[in-house]
């Protein structure tokens, strides 16, 4: 029996650590204070901002969201950036992504000042990544680190495919997984014979985006399988298909019109993975408990700087 990697079960145990921290600055007069920017209505990342501001605050936080209309322009962005960077309440500002079109995201990221910077973005930080400095690391890598040291998956000598590239998750989490001492192979949509690289396995991270993408053909017996995807299923027929009628999975689809699959299948993971991440449940909890970890941390350097 695989075992399963309850990523709700770290989270609660990262935020209980968090709490004395907190109380702490709170008693300094210097609770730790999150704003975070949500331009126009993109359901997902309403979603996702909706629970990272709900945990601040169960955990004592100040944070705020400010929301620019889907129209804001990168000068606007910039100004507001600039704001909250001055504000010596703030120690963590997150600017969701994906931004508009108009707007040029990567200037965006680069204006926010390094040490408010909790989702570890900005280049000065993503180049202490590299180098192996200290400095906030992107906050889904750093769930993932959290995960599997929890659960005691070794990493140092073992063979480790990421499938992904994006600078949030793929190649932060390579990173991160190399200077454990994984032997890190990082593939994407243009890798040959990505199974058979994926077969190679001991610890495989898939964040593609690909609803049940990888099945049983790219899992090695007995891997820690990490799965970052979370895809809705819109349509019965594919609920159907990928969870092989599961009457629980179809019957949430008729309640909610909807059902979530990672990029692995979710048949074949639990069959033949050692350890896997739920999806839901699994690496989604992370991030949240790893972007609060990143703001008290802030809240406590710029504490002790001034
Ligand atoms: N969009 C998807 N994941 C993330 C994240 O971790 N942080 C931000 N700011 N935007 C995202």
């Amino acid at each position: 029996m695989a075992i399963i990697l309850d990523g709700n079960r770290v989270r609660d145990e990262i935020k209980e650590a968090l709490k004395p921290r907190i109380a702490r600055l709170a008693a300094a007069k210097r609770r730790p204070g999150l704003a975070a920017v949500l331009v126009g209505n993109h359901s997902a990342s309403e979603i996702y901002v909706r629970s990272k501001l709900k945990t601040s605050q169960e955990l004592g936080m100040c944070s705020e969201k400010i929301t620019p209309p889907e129209s804001v322009t990168t000068e606007e962005m910039l100004a507001l950036v600039s704001e909250l960077n001055a504000r010596s309440d703030i120690d963590g500002i997150l600017v969701q992504l994906p931004l508009p079109r108009q707007v040029d995201a990567k200037r965006i990221l680069l204006a926010v000042a390094p040490d408010k910077d909790v989702d570890g973005f900005h280049p000065y930080n993503v180049g202490c990544l590299v180098a192996g400095l200290p400095g906030p690391r992107a906050c889904t890598p750093a769930g993932i680190m959290a995960l599997l040291d929890r659960y005691n998956i070794p990493i140092e000598g073992k063979r480790a495919v990421v499938v992904g590239r994006s600078d949030i998750v793929g190649k932060p989490v390579s990173l991160l997984l190399l200077h454990r001492n994984a032997t890190v192979t990082i593939c994407h949509s243009r890798t040959p014979g990505l199974a058979a690289v994926c077969r190679e396995a001991d610890i495989l991270v898939a964040a593609i985006g690909r609803p049940a993408r990888l099945d049983a053909e790219y899992i090695k017996p007995g891997a820690a399988v990490i799965d970052v995807g979370m895809n809705t299923l819109g349509r019965r027929e594919d609920v159907a298909r990928i969870f092989r009628n599961s009457p629980e999975k179809l019957s949430a689809f008729d309640k909610r019109g909807n059902v979530l699959v990672g990029d692995l299948d979710p048949i074949d993971v639990a069959e033949r993975a050692g350890a896997y991440t739920p999806v839901p449940g699994g690496v989604g909890p992370l991030t949240i408990a790893m972007l609060m970890a990143n703001t008290v941390e802030s809240a406590e350097r710029r504490l002790a700087s001034c």
